[in-house]
């Protein structure tokens, strides 16, 4: 493959495999005929407001109901207008005043083997708590509350216990450094901060208030810290008149505040994701639109059976877990497993142990650990029961058919339709994906769009593209889950996703859609690049390298990668320093210490000079032709002169 993106197009060229939905599925799948999605898709389409507005009022709780239900002037949405509800209220009181009461809502497995299960009238009871211990420390409506946490239950707790009581919840994923979580703190002006002692990776223990209170010493909005006993271990640092435990804020509380009805367009949360600039930008996501969005599409998409134990496998650091944990599988009454650490600790066959134990039916998960997955050996998936599984989901990038081939004989048993879902946390939810009743996949298509969305394809002049050519990607229309807006900047908002193509929604996607009206993903059109799922800009990157004393000027950009998808691979020029293996690691640990161990650039090289054109501009495709064809030994530090292979190209 030359790049990911050109090695996608290749795929589309040869891939007609096609898998029509299992008949057994379609008999019992939520929506279950061609005619069905076909009437729901027209009636979103032709009618949107009557579609949603009917969506709306049997799918979510209202305190005061909704007077208009979209309000559009572009840029700027608004859904479901002067109605209150309440997200919490929707995930946990609906579905107890629904007789769901007792019902698993999460059965949660920590990397230890301990184990916890919560139903829906005990998950509310600690969500209850954990807001009255918020209020207790001074959280209000509408102020922010940054969370940095493991995978434990008390993650969803927070969420849900800000969402009750209209505070706006910023989950940092807690991979990321201090550095990281104070420009979030203070980009948000956070008030209150939750975290744990520490959290388990791997039989390791990561002590997360230490880097807590590195980030806290920069985030002088931070007025308290409430830390969790997830480890236990002695020592932990709690500075006198800021920081307070759980179990004396929280598990002291009585658990039964009554959620407060909120404004449709309420802020529900931020999550900060990487654009095409060096600054991670606040996605704002608003309460009534965003919870319908991630409740429907769950259902449709997930095809939500009463008995379903369903598992999404993402951190609710992404917004895969905001929306497939949390917001939407609650909403929908489901029960949902929740694992806490790696997929191989004790072992590669972690989540098969997980499959069998728990009997889960869905499992929705990245073609970046199906890769993993693959490369440890079909021994540890062989070991264990699959049976229970009925369906099977890839989200965060495009599942190349190797993968997909794999995922569905060895973990679905040629059994279970794949669901490939595409969507960006500007999205709020999935927007187009195969509906597994129905669709007849094609291995690397997301296929279709859902009720609502809208796609268009078009060209650098904003005119739709024929079928089967590549152009960007555009959504023409508001939808109900959009992103309303990035935090603190809405020039920003308009310019990078409204401005190019006017009126319409830029996803910053390159895609193109074949004869039977399938949607393929090529890859970004901007300098984000995708590495195991996680989206990263190459000039924060390239940021993270040149604020190092060493460096004058860094260019990174993506490589393929069999594991990771994209790999980074980073070009430096460099002073008064050996270009050398100690310098390597230097750079290495910087930018983990700047951004996070996601961040840490898988090649590094030192060159004279940047390659760039006669105008000044760094030759990015010629780098990433260069990095795609470097050998993976990589570390023979030497001083490349990349000037020579510009000035051949220039002359080109
Ligand atoms: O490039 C697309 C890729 O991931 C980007 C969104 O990243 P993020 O906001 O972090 O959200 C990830 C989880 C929804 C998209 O712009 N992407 C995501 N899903 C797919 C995908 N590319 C191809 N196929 C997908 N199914």
């Amino acid at each position: 493959m030359a790049d990911s993106s050109s090695g996608q197009i290749d795929h589309v060229l040869i891939e007609e495999r096609l898998f029509p939905p299992p008949a057994k599925f379609t008999e019992k799948a939520v929506v279950a005929s061609k005619a069905q999605y076909e009437e729901l898709y027209a009636a979103a389409r032709d009618d949107r407001d009557g579609f949603w507005g009917k969506e709306a009022q049997e799918h979510l709780h209202w305190f005061e109901p909704f007077d208009t239900v979209c309000q559009w002037q572009s840029p700027n949405a608004k859904w479901f207008v002067n109605g209150k509800t309440n997200a919490s209220y929707n995930c946990l009181d609906r579905n107890i005043d629904n007789g769901l009461g007792d019902r698993v809502a999460i059965l949660w497995e920590g990397e230890p083997g301990d184990t916890r299960t919560l139903t829906y009238r005990e998950l509310r009871t600690e969500v209850c708590k954990c807001a009255e211990g918020l209020r207790a420390l001074g959280v209000n409506q509408g102020d922010v509350v940054s969370v940095y946490m493991p995978m434990t239950p008390e993650l969803a707790i927070t969420m849900l216990a800000c969402a009750r009581i209209g505070a706006v919840h910023s989950v940092i994923f807690a991979g990321f450094s201090a550095e990281s979580i104070a420009d979030r703190n203070n980009d948000a002006s956070a008030k209150v901060m939750v975290t744990a002692d520490g959290l388990y990776r791997r039989g390791k223990v990561l002590p997360l208030k230490e880097t807590v209170d590195e980030a806290l010493a920069k985030s002088p909005t931070v007025e308290k810290c409430l830390v969790l006993r997830r480890i236990g271990q002695d020592g932990v640092s709690m500075t006198e008149g800021r920081d307070v435990w759980w179990h004396d804020v929280v598990e002291t509380q009585i658990g039964d505040l009554p959620a407060e009805p909120l404004d449709s367009e309420a802020p529900l949360f931020i999550l900060y994701t990487s654009g095409s600039t060096g600054k991670p930008k606040g996605i704002l996501h608003t309460t009534a639109g965003y919870n319908l969005w991630a409740k429907r599409t769950f259902q449709w998409v997930f095809d939500h059976q009463e008995d379903d134990v369903y598992w999404c496998t993402a951190d609710c650091g992404w917004i895969t877990g905001h929306s497939y944990v949390v917001y939407g599988p609650l909403s929908a009454g489901a029960t949902c497993l929740m694992y806490e650490g790696a997929p191989n600790h004790p072992q590669e066959d972690r989540f098969w142990d997980l499959v069998e134990k728990y009997k889960v039916t869905t499992l929705y998960t990245a073609p970046t650990a199906i890769r993993a997955f693959i490369k440890w050996g079909d021994e540890h998936v062989e070991k264990h029961d699959l049976s229970s599984l009925r369906l099977l989901g890839s989200v965060g990038e495009g599942i190349n058919p190797e993968a997909w081939m794999w995922y569905h004989e060895k973990i679905g048993g040629k059994n279970c339709p794949i669901v490939d879902t595409w969507w960006q946390t500007e999205t709020g939810g999935i927007m187009m994906s195969p509906l597994p009743g129905i669709t007849s996949t094609k291995p690397g298509s997301c296929t279709t769009p859902l009720p609502g969305v809208i796609p268009e394809i078009v060209d650098e002049s904003g005119q739709p593209v024929e079928p089967n050519h590549g152009g960007m990607l555009c959504i023409a229309q508001p939808w109900p889950g959009m992103l309303r807006g990035i935090w603190g900047d809405e020039k920003r908002y308009a310019e990078q996703y409204w401005t190019m193509v006017p009126g319409k929604y830029l996803t910053g996607d390159n895609a193109r859609c074949d004869d039977d009206g399938y949607y393929w993903i090529m890859g970004r059109i901007d300098d984000v690049i995708n590495v195991s799922g996680h989206r990263l800009s190459t000039i924060e990157v390239e940021s993270a390298l040149v604020s190092h004393e060493a460096v004058c000027e860094a260019a990174v950009v993506g490589r393929p990668d069999d594991l990771k998808g994209q790999a980074i691979a980073a070009f430096v020029t460099i002073r008064d320093r050996e270009p050398d293996e100690e310098l390597k690691k230097e750079l290495r640990l910087h930018v983990r210490k700047q951004i996070g161990a996601l961040a840490n650039p898988d090649d590094i090289r030192f060159t004279a000079s940047l390659p760039k054109t006669r105008s000044g501009k760094i030759m990015r495709r010629l780098l990433r032709d260069i990095a795609a064809g470097h050998e993976a030994t990589g570390d023979t530090s030497t001083l490349e002169d990349l000037s020579v292979l510009a000035s051949l190209k220039d002359e080109d």
